[in-house]
């Protein structure tokens, strides 16, 4: 079973939240964790991952470009019924991770909860938060209840 971790990240916060999620699914037993920035990923590999976690920082109260784009060419693969979740860090508003879930939830993924913010760089708790969210996204899958 396949999950994606794919983040934006311009000065290394939302990565270290990324590295914290992918860790945290790591811990699932039967679960392969592939990390990707944005940049190395590709819409088509998406279409044989279980779960798709994505993360960007606030820019401008948008989600960057590079994670916007990406969702929108994700609007190609059929994607629904898969899990998702979204993670990044802000500074102030923090609209990044809700426009995510919300791009995610209307292409048909299945979005528990609200997803991860930290702010600005994250502190042991906010990594926590995040290793917390990968290992509940992974466990779903392995509990087989990712299709509920
Ligand atoms: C050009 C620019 C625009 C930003 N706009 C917002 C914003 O609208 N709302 C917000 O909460 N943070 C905003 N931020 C703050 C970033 O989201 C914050 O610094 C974040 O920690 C960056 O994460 P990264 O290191 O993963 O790139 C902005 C930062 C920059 C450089």
């Amino acid at each position: 079973m396949k999950t994606y971790v794919i983040y934006e990240s311009h000065t290394g916060n939302t990565r270290r939240m990324a590295q914290a999620v992918a860790e945290g699914a790591r811990e699932v037993e039967g679960v392969q964790v592939i990390l990707k920035r944005v940049g190395e990923a590709n819409v088509e590999e998406l279409a044989d991952a279980e779960a798709i976690i994505l993360g960007a920082p606030t820019r401008n109260t948008k989600v960057p470009a590079g994670m916007s784009q990406f969702l929108k060419r994700m609007e190609e693969v059929p994607l629904r019924g898969k899990l998702g979740a979204a993670f990044g860090s802000y500074g102030w508003s923090g609209e990044a991770v809700g426009l995510i879930r919300s791009a995610l939830t209307r292409q048909g993924l299945r979005v528990p909860g609200a997803g991860v913010r930290a702010k600005r760089t994250p502190d042991q708790g906010a990594l926590e938060k995040c290793r917390t969210l990968g290992a509940g996204v992974a466990s779903r899958l392995v509990e087989g209840t990712a299709q509920e």
